[in-house]
């Protein structure tokens, strides 16, 4: 076949592959499944040895191992990359790809442990997944299958097809923030107005509740027939119970004021454990603590804040109730806004318990909604309403029979 035909072909050949590509990429909203098609797509066109990506935790600002595991890629999940690795410096500042052995002064360059991990792992090739300004990951690729040096061209190609994929991937970013701001608003809103009906039921229940206990107290002087002095006390017993609920009902619509102060994160978390020690001890339940942050302080009411770690540590403590292993991990870490301004904690308290199914996720934290013999179902609720009001998030991940993370974001001040 003459060159030129063949030129062509090739060139044909690549500018359908980058289409189907660019389609396919674009319609996945999930950034896992994302992840998986792009893999696959990526071995299809050029069989590699391995293909590793590392993408943005936004949260964290750090560079994490995501996708499915294989042989040899557990090592990669313990490692992870922050803003000040040489190697997102490079790649950010470059925009374009490290060919391990062709640049060995992009080599040097790297701090030691990142050369190590690159020959260890025997890595050619690394691509940046950069959009704007932004680095959101990158990608690593083993050897050729064939053993075959990827030519220029190949290289070029795949450039061009890791440019489309670091779009892909920013867009499954933003749909899922979308997808949380609606599902937090509507949250947010579904609490507030049953906040607003709870005060007002049982702001109208209390009166004639009273009136009616009043007056089967009364009904109840006279009366010599034991079994209808039963009733009369069994009918006291329910309005009282009523009576709780209305309580419960006032106490979870009612939004005190917050009274802000300096507060030491680490030390309400060590507080709280103290109140529950007993419990902690009597449960055999294994504290551990996972501080990183180097400063736990935020602006907060502390009395408020030790009620939501109360509720999220019971809960935590409750749910391993059956559970062979009781482990309990506190976390905090610090992040930083995508303004770069102003930054959070990020408080994690993760349990081993029997985790939540998911179709019930979204119903813990509608008031009422309990899966114990005594409890009101306010827990969640209230405390989502704490931390909502501080201008901070709460999130709830789990997986059933694994154990469930609770994590809290508060906006700290620097
Ligand atoms: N860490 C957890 N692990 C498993 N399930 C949980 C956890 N935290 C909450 N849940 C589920 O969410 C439900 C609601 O929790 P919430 O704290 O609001 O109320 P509760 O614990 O049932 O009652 P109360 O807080 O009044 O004792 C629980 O009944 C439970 O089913
Ligand atoms: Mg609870």
């Amino acid at each position: 076949m003459p060159l030129y035909r063949k030129h062509k072909l090739a060139r044909e050949l690549s500018h359908t592959l980058l289409s189907e590509f660019h389609r396919s990429l674009m319609l996945i909203a999930d950034r896992d499944m994302l992840v998986y098609n792009i893999t696959s797509k990526i071995r299809q066109i050029a069989p590699v040895d391995r293909i590793e990506i590392f993408l943005l935790n936004t949260e964290t600002e750090k560079y994490i191992h995501t996708g499915k595991h294989h042989d040899g890629s557990e090592a990669l999940d313990r490692i992870h990359f922050t803003q000040h690795s040489k190697l997102v410096n490079w790649l950010s500042v470059n925009e374009t790809y490290f060919y391990v052995p062709r640049m060995s002064n992009v080599m040097s360059y790297l701090s030691d442990a990142e050369r190590e991990l690159v020959r260890s792992a025997n890595i050619e090739l690394i691509f940046p997944l950069k959009v704007i300004n932004r680095l959101n990951g990158f990608v690593m690729l083993g050897k050729r299958s064939d053993r075959k040096i990827f030519s220029w061209q190949e290289i070029d190609m795949l450039g061009l097809l890791f440019y489309q994929t670091a779009f892909a991937i920013e867009n499954t970013a933003l749909y899922e923030e979308q997808s949380a701001r609606i599902r937090k608003m509507y949250r947010s809103d579904r609490l507030a107005i049953l906040g607003q009906l709870a005060a007002g039921a049982a702001h109208e229940i209390r009166n004639p509740l009273t009136a009616i206990r009043s007056t089967v107290q009364y009904l109840g002087k006279g009366m010599k027939n034991p079994d209808k002095l039963e009733m009369i006390e069994e009918l006291m017993e329910e309005v009282d119970r009523i009576n709780k609920i209305v309580q419960g009902l006032l106490s979870f619509a009612k939004s005190p004021e917050l009274e802000m102060s300096k507060v030491n994160i680490e030390q309400l978390l060590q507080h709280t454990l103290a109140l529950l020690g007993n419990t902690i001890t009597e449960k055999q339940v294994e504290v551990a603590f996972d501080l990183s942050a180097a400063n736990t302080v935020v602006t907060a009411d502390a009395s408020q804040l030790k009620q939501v770690f109360l509720n999220i540590i019971l809960n935590a403590v409750e749910a391993m109730e059956n559970s062979a292993e009781r482990h309990l991990t506190l976390g905090v870490e610090t992040g930083r806004m995508l303004d770069y301004q102003s930054r959070y904690l990020l408080i994690s308290i993760r349990d081993s318990g029997n985790g939540i199914e998911p179709d019930d996720s979204e119903n813990i934290f509608t008031p009422f909604y309990t899966t114990k013999k005594d409890g009101t179902g306010l827990g969640l609720p209230i405390s989502y309403g704490i931390i909502n009001r501080h201008g901070g998030e709460m999130e709830i991940s789990s997986l059933p029979g694994k154990g469930t993370t609770v994590v809290i974001k508060l906006p700290q001040t620097i």
